[in-house]
């Protein structure tokens, strides 16, 4: 009779146990500190959306970064916010820009740390807007070059590694040369390969001060409805070299990152977006939920289905969670 159905408990009864036979494990190693740095001088603004994550200028950067490496966290990405913005970004590519002044200053005094610089042109453009615009319409190939130009000038800055987010088409193929023909044959291209046209990236754009002024993304980014569009994109990216693919968002595409690990061997990024921290962090100062099982919980999910990095505004808390 004892045979008759499976005793799956067995592997359940202790911590201990069940430390042993558990297939993922969440380490600080997986995450990437997404931080917004603005232009100026005594800037630390709360961002209202996101409680805990902060707007800040370089001058501010000190404390922020000796508690990042204290961590252990080894990859911090970067957004920037301009002062001044105009209708083609040259903000994003300017040598002396605010994510270039920014990665100069990390590196100089955080050598180690690895600096991903988010490349796009919507935090500088005025429009909002991912690329160049001419009567309504976000152009293709005019916004790669300028594209190009970002990462070369991030890169002269110290950039470990360019995340490009625009979501033109041959944006790997236009960076990867620009990079190369700039002597940067060795900078990875992390790419947001997939991305979706996503409501949760609302508190970004409070962050990031990145709304479009007129419509919306829907031409660029992906309908959150397909799937196998997604295995295009991914291709696509792969093709032109990419060294890292990103999903995102995370929590509603675990089938996404899934697909995307099935099918390729690159490293698999999840990006777990604002709106998916501001979720659990208004939850959690309702006492609605319980914030840190909640928070390990959805990036053990992310890592169990198919992710090997997350990008995630909870990395601070979750790395210290991890070390009790
Ligand atoms: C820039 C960019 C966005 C995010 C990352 N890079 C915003 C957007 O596409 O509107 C969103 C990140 C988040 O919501 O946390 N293109």
């Amino acid at each position: 009779m004892t045979n008759e159905f499976a005793r799956h408990r067995r592997l359940r009864q202790s911590a201990n146990m069940r430390a042993l036979v558990r297939e993922t494990v969440l380490s600080v190693n997986d995450f990437i500190y997404p931080l917004f740095i603005a232009e100026g001088e005594g800037v630390r603004n709360e961002v209202s959306s996101m409680p805990g994550v902060f707007q800040l200028s370089i001058d501010n950067l000190k404390e922020e970064f000796d508690e990042i490496v204290s961590l252990g966290i080894k990859a911090v990405i970067l957004f920037g916010l301009p002062v001044e913005k105009d209708d083609v970004g040259t903000g994003a590519y300017h040598n002396h820009g605010i994510v270039q002044e920014a990665t100069r200053y990390i590196k100089e005094q955080y050598p180690d740390l690895l600096v991903i610089a988010d490349t796009c042109l919507c935090e500088y453009t005025d429009h909002g807007h991912c690329g160049v615009v001419e009567d309504g319409n976000v152009l293709n190939d005019p916004s790669l070059e300028l594209l190009a130009k970002t990462a070369v000038s991030q890169a002269e800055a110290g950039a470990d590694i360019i995340a490009p987010s625009n979501m033109m088409d041959g944006f790997v193929t236009a960076i990867r040369q620009g990079l190369d023909a700039a002597g940067y044959t060795e900078i990875p291209i992390m790419s947001y390969a997939v991305k979706y046209s996503s409501a949760f990236y609302g508190p970004f754009r409070e962050a990031a001060d990145s709304t479009p002024q007129f419509g919306d993304r829907k031409t660029y980014q992906m309908d959150p409805a397909n799937r196998r569009e997604a295995m295009r994109e991914a291709e696509a990216d792969m093709e032109q070299g990419a060294d890292f693919l990103i999903v995102k968002p995370a929590l509603s595409y675990l089938d996404i990152i899934r697909d995307v690990r099935n099918e390729f061997d690159a490293p698999v990024v999840a990006y777990n977006v604002s709106g998916e921290y501001s979720m659990v962090k208004a939850a959690a100062l309702n006492g609605w939920v319980d914030e840190k099982a909640i928070v390990l919980e959805k990036l053990t999910s992310m890592k169990r289905a198919g992710a090997d990095l997350i990008m995630t505004y909870h990395a601070k808390d979750a790395a210290r969670w991890l070390s009790e």
